[in-house]
């Protein structure tokens, strides 16, 4: 398998910081990684406490700075009390990477109020309100600050199959929205931001997934097999380093042709 963080210099990110929603499992875990390794100082954020100590743990023993922040993205006091924590420890905060999300798959008649408040409370309102306290400490940090938001292609191209449900994909088609407009109305200032739109990855929100429908999967995709979330994370951290300082309110894609064809 390739390195896919080869391309970064091992102290790209020394001195620089980033907090991650969704840190616990998949994608927003190897991107605590993948910056860890890279020397940057990682606040790793998740509802899951016990992932969260677990991971976090591993890699504080390879010896990278690392934070462990319970957070529930769908509560706004959890939100600002992440952030309030990241103000107390850290010399500055200088990126902030929206993973956080629920996937759900429920046909248009079985998803009640109740579905679509949870799936957008977690996936959409947590992130708006992840990225607002970003901002907010982006505004007043003369260096500002870059933010990437996990979206997806199902919020390109629908859901309504197998694997994302209507909700889910309205949630992310939500979170593209927000980019754009969060760009537009931050022109000028210090802060980037950008979106994210994997394909189908490999993580453990498909562990309800058997593998033969995993494999139907990758043999429908050009590139004939799923993303890993180490493809995910390298997209992020470039979104985050100053390669991409003209890239700015894009979606990037990042899924094997899923939205090609
Ligand atoms: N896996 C895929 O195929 C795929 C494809 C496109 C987009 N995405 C998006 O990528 C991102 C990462 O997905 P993943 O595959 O790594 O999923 P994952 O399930 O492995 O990780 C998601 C993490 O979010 C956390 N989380 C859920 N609700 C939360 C809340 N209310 N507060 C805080 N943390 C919460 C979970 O505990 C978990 O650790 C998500 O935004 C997802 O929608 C995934």
């Amino acid at each position: 398998m390739t390195d896919n963080y080869a391309t970064f210099a091992n102290d790209a990110f020394a001195g620089r910081s980033v907090l991650i929603t969704g840190a616990a499992s998949g994608m927003g875990l190897e991107t605590a990684r993948a910056f860890a390794s890279k020397g940057a100082e990682v606040i790793m954020c998740d509802r899951d406490t016990k992932g969260l100590e677990q991971h976090a743990g591993a890699l504080r023993e390879s010896g990278a700075k690392i934070h462990a922040v319970t957070v529930d993205v769908s509560n706004p006091d959890s939100i600002s009390k992440a952030f309030a924590y990241c103000d107390e420890k850290l010399e500055r905060l200088d990126n902030v990477v929206t993973c956080a999300a629920v996937i759900t798959a429920k046909r248009i008649f079985e998803q009640d109020w109740a579905h679509w408040e949870r799936v957008l409370g977690v996936n959409l309102l947590g992130t708006f309100f992840t990225v607002q306290a970003g901002v907010k400490r982006f505004l007043e940090n003369p260096q500002g600050g870059n933010i990437v938001c996990v979206a997806s292609d199902a919020g390109v191209c629908g859901g309504g199959g197998l694997i994302a449900d209507t909700a889910y994909a309205a949630s992310k088609a939500g979170t593209l929205s927000l980019v754009k407009s969060m760009a537009r109305e931050l022109a000028g200032k210090k802060v980037r931001i950008n979106a994210l739109n994997p394909g189908p990855t490999d993580s453990p929100m498909h562990s309800h997934i058997d593998q033969a429908l995993k494999d139907r999967i990758a043999a429908n995709l050009p590139m004939r097999r799923m993303g890993r979330p180490t493809d995910m994370a390298a997209a992020i951290m470039f979104l985050c380093s100053d390669a991409a300082s003209f890239t700015y309110g894009s979606a990037l894609d990042v899924d094997g042709g899923s939205m090609f064809r």
